[in-house]
């Protein structure tokens, strides 16, 4: 068994069909979430110290598994504002709630990072949720996620990072669409569709959408160091940026 298969059983395991539906659908979010979840363990492989992380729209609890199983050095406060995600995560990672690893919080994220003190988290970690999020309340989010990280802590960001080359971008996403009609009649699930398309049209707006130069230029005038984009696939990659040591 390859690494990939072992991984989607152990998360087809715990999350179900929310995580086998998502793989099938959209492979490269659940992607996203195993490489947040990678580099977050690359981070905490430096240090033997226990590690607060906050997670920005834990939704199913896809991304949480993904930390939770990066390292045991983890105390993970997931926040999501929307109920019924959330206690579907509740639901699937109840193990690690009981065991006191991980705590949820449903406010949505500006309000819930406002309630966090200054310089207290050492990593704050998001898949597929920032892109969501409409540009001027994903500034404030990322003003507040600087705020909260410790001096050396890390931000880590598996995302939908839109291509400068905006032809480029277009004939991706036209792909994508392509691809979620094939896959989605194929098992006959067409309001699962009309979902996936008509957020589409949200992710692809302009008041939402992250393009890449810009997001990266917004993360280095808040004053993240170190800011990098790596793994680009597709219209995904995975974006890593610290908070200077002091
Ligand atoms: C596409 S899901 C991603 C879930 C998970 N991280 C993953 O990759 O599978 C995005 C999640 O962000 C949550 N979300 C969207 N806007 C939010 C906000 N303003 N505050 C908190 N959560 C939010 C949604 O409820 C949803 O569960």
């Amino acid at each position: 068994m390859t690494d990939k298969l072992q991984y989607d059983a152990m998360f087809s395991g715990v999350i179900g069909q929310d995580y086998e539906l998502l793989n099938l659908i959209c492979p490269l979010a659940t992607e996203m979430s195993r490489l947040v979840g990678i580099a977050a363990s690359e981070y905490a492989a430096q240090t033997t110290d226990k590690l607060s992380v906050v997670e920005l729209g834990g939704g199913t609890g896809i991304t949480t598994l993904s930390l939770l199983t990066a390292s045991d050095k983890f105390n993970i406060l997931s926040i999501d504002n929307e109920p019924v995600m959330q206690n579907q995560a509740e639901k699937h990672l109840h193990k690690w709630s009981a065991e006191g690893r991980l705590a949820f919080c449903g406010d949505d994220a500006l309000t819930a990072l406002k309630n966090i003190s200054d310089d207290s988290v050492n990593i704050v970690a998001s898949a597929y949720t920032l892109h969501n999020f409409l540009n001027s309340y994903r500034q404030e989010v990322i003003e507040e996620i600087f705020r909260i990280l410790k001096p050396g802590g890390q931000f880590i960001n598996g995302d939908r990072y839109g291509l400068d080359d905006i032809s480029e971008h277009t004939h991706i996403i036209q792909n994508e669409v392509g691809g979620y009609f094939k896959v989605l009649t194929k098992i006959n699930k067409l309001d699962v569709l009309e979902h996936w398309i008509v957020h589409l049209f949200s992710d692809e707006s302009e008041n939402h959408v992250m393009r890449e130069t810009v997001a990266l230029n917004q993360l280095s005038a808040i004053g993240f160091s170190d800011i990098t984009l790596t793994h680009r696939l597709e219209v995904n990659a995975l974006v890593t940026a610290m908070k200077p040591a002091l």
